[in-house]
């Protein structure tokens, strides 16, 4: 019997528990389907796994963006590392593509692999958050969500840690390929806070790894996680939790009436964020633009509300030409800010069952320049053309985040330090398209947010793309250079060829 033949048959003799795979499936890269051999490997390993025609499944596989939805051939949900050590060896064995899944939040649904039939090991259950109180490094499970981790490292030490704002999102997406927050420019990326891993990589060993341990893997896995292995535990050094924190909110709507006075507007905001005798570490701003028209600058400040009336705000509107409309500036606490910023009543996540969503469409700008006018002329001219008055095929939002500047933590480190490319960044721009849910999210709305961005980078001589935005429209080489750099990719290439030469962990733009 032909290979194909003896594919077609176990195929069709497993049709009841793997539905068929379309051509982008991993039998294309030359593998085997995930079969009878490989869920018999898993439940003589005793691991905890469903395949499709389990009634947990569908729940299981859920990711946040509805607009990808995949379909893994198997769902394992672990209990133990020895069981993501024995789900590993089964899919090496197999040759069937792993991708964890942490919090689901990936904009392209790589937690279910962006295709269809891998294995996804889904770390639900790794999500214990222990504080040690001498050492301040918090122990955190691989699957825990950002939320319940900022609740329990407050309430165990009154700490705190930079990372973004949707208490949803997963640690283990989020910290292993970046992690912004405003908070980021005094505390750091989530990325920077990693002193060490508890990793399972493709050869089925678990290793601890830091700067003096498997210090490849460490390096590796800040940036690349998704291609080099599993984090079931993170170690995080936490930083006191902020006394007092001034959340504001500036709304400027008029800023938005010409291409000019947006442009004007924006310049304003540039030259205030980079004024050093003003904004120092404590400051994170950005702003945020969408069809409203709103044109908002947001933020917060660590210090108090005195200080801020005092320096802070006087600086920004006396940089920023247009009048605002509405200001909001509340004194408030650490764990307050961050219940006002994710816009949930509580930070506190369910540990099974999460399933908000969102049917979106987005991608990002990185670049270490300040904005020169004619990028912005030309990203507020495609706005005012395309964007406004009910003319976007789509719901659209950017936002463009302060990273660097003075007193930024965040440029204090390089790609020497972690696999990460985007320390340098001044600006991050994220622009994002939706529709309602249970919609098809229109090639159209496509077409506008890649239209948005090009308006921008199309007068940039330096940029890049942030990893956490993972767009799926870029081939896998053009997304290296743009997440990565030509120099990181090599460098991450070589570790990947020793790592993980099977390539175990992969994902349509993943490191190989
Ligand atoms: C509503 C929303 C709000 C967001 N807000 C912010 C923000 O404020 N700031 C910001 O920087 N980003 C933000 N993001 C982007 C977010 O940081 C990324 O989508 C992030 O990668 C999601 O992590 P996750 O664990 O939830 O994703 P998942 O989909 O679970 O995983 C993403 C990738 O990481 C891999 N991975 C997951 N867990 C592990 C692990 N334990 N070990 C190894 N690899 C792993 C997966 O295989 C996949 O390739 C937001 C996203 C959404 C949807
Ligand atoms: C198999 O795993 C389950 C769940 O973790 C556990 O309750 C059971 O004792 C295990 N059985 C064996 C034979 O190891
Ligand atoms: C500030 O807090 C208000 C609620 O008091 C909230 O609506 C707003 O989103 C917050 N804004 C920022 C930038 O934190
Ligand atoms: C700071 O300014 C805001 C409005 O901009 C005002 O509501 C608040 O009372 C001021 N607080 C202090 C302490 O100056
Ligand atoms: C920086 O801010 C100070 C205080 O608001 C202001 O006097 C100065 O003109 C600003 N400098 C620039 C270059 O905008
Ligand atoms: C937190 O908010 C959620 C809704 O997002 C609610 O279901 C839950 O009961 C709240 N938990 C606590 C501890 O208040
Ligand atoms: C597994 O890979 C790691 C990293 O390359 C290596 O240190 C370790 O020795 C390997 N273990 C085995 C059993 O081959």
């Amino acid at each position: 019997m032909s290979s194909t033949t003896l594919k077609t048959v176990l195929s069709l003799a497993l049709a009841a528990t793997v539905a068929a795979l379309p051509p982008s499936s991993p039998k294309s890269l030359g593998w085997g389907y995930p079969g009878k051999e490989f869920t018999d490997c898993l439940k003589a390993k005793n691991v905890t796994f469903r395949v499709q025609s389990d009634p947990e499944y569908a729940a299981l596989a859920l990711t946040y963006n509805e607009r990808l939805q995949y379909k893994p051939a198997v769902i394992g949900t672990p209990f133990s590392v020895q069981e993501v050590i024995d789900s590993v060896k089964c899919a090496a064995k197999c040759k069937i593509p792993i991708q964890p899944k942490s919090g689901g939040h990936s904009y392209a649904s790589y937690s279910t692999g962006g295709r269809d039939g891998i294995f996804m090991i889904f770390l639900e259950n790794f999500h214990d958050v222990k504080l040690d109180t001498t050492t301040n490094i918090a122990a955190v499970g691989g699957g825990v969500r950002l939320g319940n981790l900022a609740q329990g490292i407050y309430d165990q030490g009154k700490r705190a840690l930079g990372h973004g704002t949707c208490p949803g999102v997963g640690i283990g997406g989020h910290f292993t390929h970046g992690g912004y927050g405003y908070s980021s420019r005094a505390l750091g990326l989530a990325i920077d806070q990693i002193v060490a891993l508890d990793v399972v990589l493709a050869n089925g060993t678990a290793v601890h790894a830091s700067e003096t341990s498997h210090p490849d893997v460490y390096y590796a896995m800040r940036g690349a996680a998704d291609a080099f292995g599993i984090v079931t535990t993170f170690y995080l050094q936490t930083s006191p939790a902020p006394e007092e924190v001034v959340n504001f909110s500036y709304s400027f709507p008029n800023a938005l009436a010409s291409v000019g006075s947006a442009v004007s507007a924006l310049e304003g905001l540039q030259a205030f964020s980079l004024n050093a005798s003003v904004v120092d570490g404590r400051l994170g701003v950005g702003l945020y633009v969408d069809s409203g028209p709103a044109f908002l600058v947001r933020g917060t400040w660590f210090g108090s509300l005195a200080d801020f009336n005092a320096s802070i705000a006087p600086a920004l509107l006396s940089a920023i030409p247009s009048a605002p409309a509405s200001i909001t500036v509340d004194r408030t606490d650490w764990i307050t800010s961050l219940i006002q910023l994710g816009g949930a009543p509580n930070l506190t996540v369910p540990l099974y069952g999460y399933n908000a969503r969102d049917n979106f469409f987005a991608k990002s700008v990185t670049t270490t320049m300040a904005f020169p006018d004619n990028a912005l002329r030309s990203f507020f001219q495609y706005i005012v053309d395309k964007g406004l008055n009910g003319k976007a095929p789509v719901s659209w939002f950017s936002i463009i985040n302060l990273y660097g500047g003075p007193g930024s933590v965040i440029p204090t480190h390089n790609e020497n330090f972690a696999a990460y490319s985007g320390h340098d960044d001044l600006w991050v721009i994220q622009n994002y398209g939706f529709v309602p849910q249970n919609q098809i999210y229109p090639d159209a709305g496509i077409g506008f947010i890649n239209g948005l961005n090009d308006a921008m980078t199309d007068k940039l001589t330096e940029f890049g793309a942030y990893l956490n935005y993972v767009d799926p429209t870029y081939s896998a080489a053009e997304s290296y250079k743009l997440y990565y750099g030509a120099e990181l990719y090599n460098r991450l290439r070589k570790l990947k060829a020793a790592i993980d030469p099977l390539n175990l962990f992969s994902n349509p733009q993943s490191i190989r």
